[in-house]
């Protein structure tokens, strides 16, 4: 059974439809701005993001405030029943504000600095910077803080990046200085005697980069944390600024997704609730639907971040601007990709952009209302039409929960030291597939999953997938050991538990810190093969292909379910199983191909003894499954991401929620199809 969540935007407890509006860019053409709100009530839109690149038009001198114009747009949108999500401005800066006070601007890594322009290019270190931004989200918060049609604060936007400038190095020796108390402390964590780059005094730090130091991997893993500790403390700057003045209004910032520059995890504690922006690659020949499990995946991870649902802030109503070949989705892709993200925990469906803008990058980027000005066109129908579903099924879905008993681990600061280990491939080594291939078999089969990083507690699931994790922290051994012990099915694969939080090397042949206990195994070496080389195993009635990285290991209590086919290592163990405490770890020692993958988890699952939440029926490909569960309904939305007719057998019959409609024994689902359908838990 679901828990029901508190409404994340209690002003407003609903699905939000709607996105960015930027009323700043037609404040001359006010019969647009009317226009657009027509439209926008035709389109069942319930919610804009206001104000995010509007700091030139709200303070277009320093110290000069224009608020008028804003005021008009808010009162006509709320006077349209559209809720307003407000942001602060510190995402692009007014001209003014570069050219009297040019530290604000960023420094790259040979330490040049940026002239003005473009945007989320500022330093987050600047007291200017922060000491304006705080002043622009005061006034704002003193204006709209108390408006009935505020109901959250888009903090910021992407934040992202990072700066080189002096500020910037000498906050990061600040904060070495903190965490390592002695620069022998720092010397020993980052193996500085290597090539003789011992620091003697934190003064000699440098940020690492072209021009300066590449070869110490603890210092890239150091300089990453600050970049995230120091953005995170940015974004509370910003966010006091505005909770001081009424602290109701719940926070957020929008992330982007899988976005390797900064630990989401950490920065998520500081916000109420988790918003991302997504824009998949829909329709590349062949990919659709890895494409859809990739979103799922990443709905998933951002979900996990507070546990709890969250807001899709940002998608295209059709194509973007900034792709090789931008596709427009093509009829249906819209509505199934709202309503699965949806389906894993969004309370919203929100785009970028309510209007195309006219003139500047972002002119082809597509838009509920479009460069036409009318509802004449697919996106608007398509849009509305799925604001008219999303009315439908607010009351249902709101605040319902996301139930999982498989875990995967997907830890950004292990993946920042993977691929910055200098290790046996340099090239390739796919962290985000792997997850994500892991992931598919559960999608498929309506399975829940947490995507969590290794900070989180695993004791509940039942099952525990951690994909090349090459770093253990976080207690993470002692967490999974304790978890297998405890009745737990554990799956590793190869280069994990290579080295700790420092990115040292665990020392030792079989030890407890690699988890070795546990496995039943050691590592002695590993193997890097080339893109076109493949070794191969023998595993239940096929064969299956090994490539990237193949590690000889040799086992101890394990036993070995499936030995290499080839080369050198032939014979050896690629899969293992170890029966440890109540429960079982496996490993499977090489990089695969994704058959052997879904397999293993088929296999997990049915030790597991869980079954996809539409009972034992085969599920095609091209399908993916999800469900969320308050205390009396479970609903469960099954998605067609393949563009070929497919169809669901049922084991019983379900009301489908878009249409009323009772569905029995089989479900068709056209290309892009998707049904919600709803049973008692
Ligand atoms: C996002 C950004 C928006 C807009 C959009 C275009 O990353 O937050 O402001 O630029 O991309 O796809």
């Amino acid at each position: 059974m679901g828990k029901k969540f508190k409404p994340l935007t209690p002003k407003y407890p609903h699905m939000l439809h709607g996105g960015d509006y930027n009323p700043d860019q037609w404040i001359d053409y006010p019969e647009i701005i009317e226009k657009d709100i027509e439209l926008m009530k035709k389109a069942h839109i319930n919610n804009v993001s206001l104000g995010i690149f509007s700091w030139a038009h709200l303070e277009p001198k320093k110290d000069v405030f224009e608020f008028e114009w804003l005021d008009k747009v808010i009162e006509k949108l709320y006077e349209a029943g559209i809720y307003i999500n407000l942001a602060t401005p510190s995402g692009a800066r007014p001209h003014w504000l570069a050219d009297e006070y040019p530290e604000v601007l960023r420094v790259d890594e040979k330490g040049v600095r940026a002239h003005f322009g473009f945007r989320h290019n500022h330093c987050m270190t600047s007291p200017v910077y922060r000491e304006r931004v705080r002043i622009i989200n005061t006034k704002l918060a003193q204006r709209y803080g108390k408006h009935p049609a505020v109901i959250m604060w888009h903090i910021s936007n992407e934040y992202g990046g990072e700066c080189h400038c002096p500020l910037c190095q000498q906050a990061f020796r600040d904060y070495l200085k903190e965490k390592y108390v002695t620069v022998e402390k720092m010397n020993h964590a980052w193996w500085a005697r290597f090539w003789s780059h011992t620091y003697s005094s934190f003064d000699e730090v440098e940020s690492p980069g072209a021009i300066s130091e590449t070869a110490i991997n603890g210092l890239w893993l150091d300089w990453w944390r600050f970049t995230t500790y120091q953005t995170t403390d940015f974004m509370k700057n910003e966010i006091a600024a505005v909770k001081a003045v009424n602290p109701e209004i719940p926070v957020t910032t929008n992330m982007m997704g899988l976005y390797d520059g900064l630990c989401y995890p950490k920065l998520a504690k500081e916000i109420d609730f988790v918003s991302w922006d997504s824009y998949p690659y829909w329709h590349v020949p062949n990919e659709n639907v890895k494409e859809a499990y990739t979103e799922s995946f990443t709905h998933d991870y951002i979900r996990c971040l507070k546990m709890k649902p969250f807001i899709l802030m940002e998608s295209t109503t059709g194509t973007v601007n900034w792709r090789p070949v931008s596709k427009m989705k093509k009829p249906g892709m819209h509505r199934l990709a709202i309503l699965n993200a949806i389906g894993h925990g969004a309370e919203s469906g929100l785009y970028f952009q309510i209007r195309q803008s006219r003139g500047s990058a972002e002119k082809m980027h597509s838009a509920v209302i479009s460069h036409t000005g009318t509802e004449n066109t697919r996106v608007f129908k398509e849009v509305s039409e799925l604001g008219a579903d999303m009315k439908k099924i607010s009351d249902l879905i709101y605040g319902s929960d996301n139930p999982a008993a498989v875990a995967i681990i997907y830890d950004k600061e292990s993946k920042w030291a993977l691929n910055q280990s200098n290790g046996p491939r340099n090239c390739g080594l796919d962290y985000d597939g792997l997850c994500t291939q892991y992931y598919k078999y559960f999608w498929q089969n309506g399975i829940g999953v947490d995507v969590l990083d290794s900070s989180a507690d695993f004791k509940d699931y039942k099952i525990v997938i951690a994909p090349m994790l090459y770093m253990y922290h976080n207690d993470i051994q002692d967490k999974l050991r304790k978890y297998v012990e405890a009745g737990g099915i554990l799956l590793s694969t190869a280069f994990s538990g290579v080295a700790d939080e420092n990115d040292l090397c665990f020392l030792g042949e079989a030890t407890d810190e690699k988890l070795s206990d546990v496995f039943g195994m050691w590592v002695e070496e590993i193997d890097a093969l080339f893109e076109e080389e493949f070794n191969e195993t023998f595993f239940g009635n096929d064969t299956y292909k090994l490539r990237e990285l193949c590690e000889v290991i040799h086992t101890t209590t394990a036993e070995t379910l499936a030995v290499y086919g080839n080369d050198y290592y032939k014979d050896f163990p690629v899969i293992t199983k170890n029966k440890y405490g109540k429960g079982i770890a496996y490993h499977i020692a090489a990089n695969c191909e994704i058959q052997l993958i879904e397999k293993m988890c088929s296999l997990l699952a049915e030790e597991a003894k869980i079954t996809g939440i539409l009972g034992n029926v085969s599920i095609p490909d091209g399908i993916g499954i999800n469900y969320r569960e308050n205390e009396a309904k479970r609903y469960i939305f099954v998605g067609n991401f393949s563009d070929k007719e497919k169809t669901v057998s049922l084991s019983k019959t379900y009301t489908n929620i878009l249409n009323d409609g009772v569905v029995f024994d089989d479900v068709k689902l056209e290309p892009y199809g998707i049904v919600i359908l709803e049973e008692d838990v």
